[in-house]
């Protein structure tokens, strides 16, 4: 049974899939009221990486000062929220259960309907959150194709109206950001990888060394493994000396990163016609992804979209909004519903 909601109801959203704690209050699905993150990028960043052990027991310490500053934020009390949106997967199930676990409690005392979110929806939706002076893409923009690339997923997806999604490609191994992440370890950058190799790319040469661009035929699959190997071999066999080297071999793997996705969203796009092309995720905070996606859409003359940098990375905001847009499509959830360490995006 579908959920009737208000074009104002308040939802509040909250999201623990991985290392970062969000809770954010939004209002009719498109309009934030508050968005608050506690980033952990502090206690993993030793590791090169996400433990998830220590991701979980972090969550349980800020979750409920989050959601308490996302409220004040809003300038809202939980009596004020018609419905709650949390992350039901995929992520690591620790992270997952906290986030869930408050959800359902905060759902249970105040008698409020609970919606499960799928977070690679919400990183999609995050496109329709209108953001101010924006207005909502018109559906005449369907059919939309939409590249979603983050820490754990790199997806081309059809979208034909909101909601509905045809998975097209997705990675054979690495997701983009993941390389990303893997590179910059490799060149003692710090975790996450995309934000400190886009940083010191700046001022780099990105023709300096010479990397793939791995391309799998007639397919719409991704591959990044082979590109992170081909940088560890160059390294192996010229270690970098100066932090001009560093910058170039960042400039040029970057490079090489955006290239391939471009040109696999570029294809994807002419074969399907689309009248809009979008893109989603972590990666997508990428300026120099994102100034190849205005390029791309000045080339196939159609739209673009890409959300702002911080609703691109994990953040409660998106599941607000898609909690507001799936509890009107699917209805609300049970208060026992599950956590998922894998869930797909066209289900
Ligand atoms: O969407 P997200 O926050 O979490 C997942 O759902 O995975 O994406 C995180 C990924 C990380 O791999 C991170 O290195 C990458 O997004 N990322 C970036 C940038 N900011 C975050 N990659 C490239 N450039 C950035 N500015
Ligand atoms: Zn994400």
């Amino acid at each position: 049974m579908t959920l009737q909601l208000d074009p104002d109801t308040h939802v509040l959203g909250i999201e623990t899939s991985c290392d970062e704690t969000g809770a954010a209050v939004v209002a009719g699905g498109r309009h934030i009221l508050s968005n608050a993150v506690a980033t952990q990028d502090d206690l993993h960043t030793v590791f090169g990486g996400v433990v998830p052990e220590i991701a979980s027991r972090r969550h349980t310490e800020v979750i409920t000062l989050i959601t308490d500053k996302a409220l004040q934020e809003a300038d809202t009390s939980l009596e004020q929220i018609g419905l709650i949106a949390v992350t039901q997967g995929p992520g690591l199930i620790g992270s997952l259960l906290v986030g869930v676990s408050a959800a359902k409690a905060i759902a249970a005392c105040y008698g409020l309907p609970l919606v499960a979110v799928n977070h690679l929806e919400a990183h999609v939706i995050s496109n329709f959150i209108a953001l101010p002076g924006e207005q909502p893409p018109a559906s005449d923009l369907f059919p939309t194709v939409c590249l979603l690339a983050s820490g754990g997923h790199t997806s081309l997806a059809l979208m034909h109206r909101l909601g509905s999604y045809e998975l097209l490609g997705e990675t054979r191994d690495d997701a983009a950001g993941e390389a990303l992440d893997k590179a910059a370890r490799l060149l003692e950058l710090g975790y996450p990888g995309g934000p400190a190799i886009e940083q010191a790319a700046a001022g780099g040469d990105p023709a300096a060394i010479d990397l793939p661009r791995p391309y799998i035929a007639d397919s719409h699959d991704f591959s990044f493994a082979g590109l992170k190997t081909a940088l560890a071999r160059y390294v192996q066999a010229n270690a970098p000396e100066t932090t001009e080297d560093i910058s170039n071999l960042a400039a040029s793997f970057q490079q090489a990163v955006v290239d391939t996705l471009i040109r696999n969203l570029s294809a994807t796009a002419r074969e399907y016609q689309a009248k809009q092309v979008i893109m989603a995720g972590g990666v997508a905070a990428n300026r120099l992804l994102r100034s190849n996606l205005t390029q791309l859409g000045d080339s196939l003359g159609v739209p673009v979209a890409c959300p702002a940098p911080q609703l691109c990375t994990d953040n409660a905001a998106m599941v607000a909004a898609a909690g507001y847009f799936v509890a009107q499509r699917t209805g609300a959830s049970s208060l026992d519903m599950d956590v998922f360490s894998s869930l797909p995006l066209s289900q």
